[in-house]
């Protein structure tokens, strides 16, 4: 019978075995895949595990500073980027959603590569890896890895990828990572995570991206995420997040005509991604939260609420 405490047991003498002395590189995501398999590796090889978390600007609001105190906070030796810059800089005035896609990949292939360069001798490239992302190209985890896949045949292959691969979880499901997850010790709020893809705000932005868009997305989105915390309905939505419309609406603030963007808020249940319906959220909670956002966020005149059930619509706009 499969148990999670047998499993980190027998993982955990493995990947010391496997190996050895060597040091390990492993791209930290923050979502629950990329997390667990940097604490079996973490608990099999210590310090050799040399972990990299990037920001590419397009993180929820908080998220890099949160994120990464959290991995410090469960011993792992982690190394943050931020190359928040360098990513708007690249992604400039591009709209596509392909096109966004491909630079924030091949972007953060090459700080990652960057970075993994400065660990010395690194022998092996772990990845959070699991079971369905051999079966699906894009991984709804949105890690690093998943970024990784589709990107790599771009070019000739970056150092880093020219490591030998060990991939911990590449036999589990998504509630046998969560279980592993919990039998090791991680902190909840890492567990309970919805997914959130790799190009983050990047493809809920329609359109091109600007810092400022980021900053005005970051805060509807913190708005709509802590609400749904604090009435208890996080845990219960598969995934949540808000989209800045390239839509701009009149409306009325004083005496003023007003001018300034929609957001639409999405929720949706799920339980891989691959179909979605979206959630019956209370009206009052929908309230409360649309007065917040229109309340607090300068730029923003109109917030509705997504009702497309995957498919025929995506869960992201992009
Ligand atoms: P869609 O929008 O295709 O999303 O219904 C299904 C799941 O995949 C996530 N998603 C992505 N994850 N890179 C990722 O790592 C991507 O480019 C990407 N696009 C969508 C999405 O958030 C949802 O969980």
């Amino acid at each position: 019978d499969w148990t999670p405490d047998a499993f980190v047991e027998t993982s955990v003498a493995e990947l010391k075995q496997k190996i050895g002395s060597d040091k390990v590189i492993l791209g930290l995501s923050g979502g629950v895949d990329s997390s667990v398999a940097a604490m079996l590796l973490h608990r099999a090889i210590g310090s050799q595990l040399h972990c990299i978390f990037v920001n590419n600007g397009l993180l929820r609001k908080n998220e890099f500073h949160d994120v990464l105190e959290q991995y410090k906070g469960m011993g792992l030796n982690v190394k943050g980027v931020d190359a928040s810059a360098r990513f708007l800089d690249a992604l400039k005035g591009e709209a596509d959603p392909e096109k966004k896609r491909k630079i924030i990949g091949r972007v953060f292939i090459e700080v990652f590569d960057d970075e993994a360069h400065q660990v010395e001798n690194a022998k092996w490239l772990a990845q959070g890896t699991i079971y369905p992302d051999r079966i699906e190209s894009v991984s709804a985890s949105g890690g690093p890895s998943a970024t990784i896949k589709s990107h790599h045949n771009v070019g000739g292959l970056p150092d880093f990828m020219k490591l030998k691969v060990v991939e911990p979880l590449h036999l589990l499901f998504k509630d046998e990572v969560r279980r592993v997850g919990r039998s090791i010790g991680m902190p909840e709020a890492i567990l309970g995570r919805h997914p959130f893809p790799g190009p983050g705000l990047g493809i809920r932005i329609l359109g091109d991206i600007t810092a400022e868009k980021v900053s005005i997305l970051q805060e509807v989105d913190a708005i709509f995420i802590e609400g749904l915390k604090k009435w208890g309905l996080y845990d219960k939505v598969w995934q949540a997040g808000a989209m800045l419309l390239p839509v701009q609406s009149v409306g009325v603030m004083g005496d003023e005509r007003t001018y300034e963007k929609c957001v639409a808020l999405r929720a949706v249940e799920s339980t891989d991604g691959m179909t979605a319906d979206w959630v019956n959220l209370p009206y009052e909670f929908l309230q409360k939260t649309s007065n917040e956002i229109i309340n607090r966020v300068k730029g923003v005149n109109r917030v509705v609420y997504d009702i497309s059930s995957k498919p025929p619509a995506t869960i992201e706009w992009e």
